[in-house]
């Protein structure tokens, strides 16, 4: 599993859903970019390792930084030149990751499940080269049930053909029902969660619920380093050893001079 904390200089993320600029989030800490660099380096292995090209990003409950990890993990994986990378904002509720894009709903995945518009149609570029995005379309009364179709299955077969990687920005596995009916479909899922905003039950709930062998790594979001051991001892089983990228605060503080 892969364990990757985010240390903020404070530790804790900022409340509030909606961010005006995904790729905004994080400027002011001058090491962010390099723990998404430690991240896509092994999201990489594993998926060139195990031949995985589709991964959703889930987490328990809302909140927990999967619309973040999804666009700033996308625009890693794209800045190498190695792979084309598309994003699909699949909260269809939501919307978070095209609206935090900048871009509008329509047309979209829902445009595409309907019929109303074709795959050319629903793909978009983004400012970064290699990257695309396919935003959620416009709303609809249960995406549930659009996502539970053999359409959408379709479409992840079509979207495999032409992207090297593409990850699914996912609602929270526990409070809604669109996470089961994807559950089958990406080749893993790496899981976002929360440091000291996740109850500890919920983690194990939404584990369960996912399965753990479909969980590929682990995103712990919101880690000050000073509280480790607070959450080695919270997180218990899901935190053995030294997490692989560790940034501590003498570094920061010396990158920040
Ligand atoms: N490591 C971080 N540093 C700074 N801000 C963060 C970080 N992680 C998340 N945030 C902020 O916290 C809020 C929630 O993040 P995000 O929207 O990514 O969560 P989510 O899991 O996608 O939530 P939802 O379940 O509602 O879709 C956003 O305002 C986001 O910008
Ligand atoms: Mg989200």
């Amino acid at each position: 599993m892969i364990k990757f904390p985010f240390f903020r200089k404070n530790g804790k993320p900022p409340g509030g859903r909606r961010p005006v600029d995904l790729f905004s989030v994080g400027k002011e800490d001058l090491l962010f970019h390099e723990k998404f660099k430690g991240l896509r380096a092994m999201v990489e292995q594993k998926a060139d390792l195990h031949r995985m090209k589709l991964l959703g990003i889930t987490s328990s409950i809302a909140g927990e930084g999967k619309t973040v990890t999804s666009a700033q993990l996308g625009r890693s994986l794209a800045s190498t030149g190695r792979k084309k990378v598309l994003l699909v904002d699949v909260d269809i509720r939501k919307a978070d990751l095209t609206h935090g894009m900048g871009e509008r709903r329509s047309p979209g995945l829902t445009e595409y499940l309907l019929g109303g518009a074709t795959l050319q149609q629903v793909t978009r570029a983004t400012q970064v080269p290699s990257l695309s995005l396919i935003t959620t379309g416009s709303e609809v009364n249960s995406p549930a049930d659009l996502l539970a179709g053999d359409k959408f299955k379709s479409f992840l077969q079509e979207i495999r053909t032409s992207f090297d990687m593409i990850l699914l920005d996912t609602p929270p596995v526990l409070p809604v029902a669109d996470t089961p009916t994807i559950r089958e479909l990406p080749d893993g899922f790496l899981f976002v969660y929360r440091v000291g905003h996740t109850p500890y039950t919920m983690l194990r709930q939404a584990m369960e619920e996912l399965g753990e062998k479909n969980v590929i790594g682990a995103v712990l979001n919101g880690v000050d380093v000073a509280s480790d051991s607070y959450y080695r001892k919270y997180y218990g089983g899901y935190y053995h050893g030294k997490p692989v990228s560790v940034i501590d605060r003498t570094a920061e503080k010396e990158a920040i001079r």
